[in-house]
């Protein structure tokens, strides 16, 4: 993947490059990773529900690699989980806590672009808490991916059964996700408790948009 080229009078001070987005900064994301020395057979091995994060900062990188596995293109149009009708209804959002390289706030994955637009540097974290029943694990999260869905997309072509195929590309996603973190050796879990209705608002979805999942991740604390 090309690098992003950034106009060097908009650098920000810190290492990340940024450039100006519609209503708010764009963070170039490091380029994934598309090999790696762990099989797809270790890290089904590897994966299972990690609740209990390590106060270590994320780096900018596996946030990057997490979500290129949860979303990234990879074919022409085509992306790393399967869609019905290629019809794409999936959205993504980082609420960043702990992030080297990216300031505590709430940033959305632009697909195509393989970069963030940062939505707000308000603290929504505590709220997305309150929203996803106070869980430790989204409370202690280094940051939280929100997967978010806009059904209508997939309802042109399949109306009726829209519903049910974004459930089941929301399910591929959240797959990626798990195993991306076990091959990083990071923690997640698949987290589907939380109040619809908050979270939109936290995150500020609009009206055709809903959540689906979120997926705290930190490094595992512990031995
Ligand atoms: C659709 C779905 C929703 C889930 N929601 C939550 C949740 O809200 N909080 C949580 O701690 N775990 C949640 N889990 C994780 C399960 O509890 C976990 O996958 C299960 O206990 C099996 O453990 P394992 O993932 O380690 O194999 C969810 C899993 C799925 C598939």
């Amino acid at each position: 993947m090309a690098a992003a080229v950034v106009p060097p009078f908009l650098f920000a001070t810190s290492d990340t490059p940024m450039i100006q987005g519609e209503g708010g900064r764009v963070i170039a994301l490091p380029d994934p990773r598309t090999d790696s020395d762990m099989s797809v057979e270790a890290a089904l091995r590897e994966r299972h529900s990690v609740r209990d994060y390590s106060d270590e900062p994320l780096r900018l990188g596996e946030i990057s690699q997490v979500l290129w596995a949860a979303q990234g293109v990879t074919h022409g149009y085509g992306r790393t989980a399967p869609s019905a009708g290629a019809l794409f209804p999936l959205e993504l959002y980082v609420v960043a806590v702990r992030v080297d390289g990216l300031e505590p706030g709430l940033y959305k994955y632009r697909i195509g672009d393989h970069e963030l637009l940062e939505v707000t540097r308000e603290n929504v974290h505590s709220d997305l808490v309150d929203a996803a029943l106070s869980q430790d694990c989204v409370a202690d999260a280094a940051a939280v991916i929100v997967i978010g869905a806009v059904v209508e997309r997939t309802a042109v072509k399949y109306g009726g059964r829209a519903e049910r195929y974004v459930h089941m590309e929301v399910g591929a996603v959240a797959e990626n996700v798990c195993l991306q973190a076990a091959a990083l050796g990071l923690g997640t879990v698949y987290v589907g408790a939380f109040n619809d209705k908050r979270v939109k608002q936290v995150l500020g979805m609009p009206r055709e948009e809903a959540p689906f999942a979120l997926f705290p991740v930190g490094r595992p604390r512990g031995p």
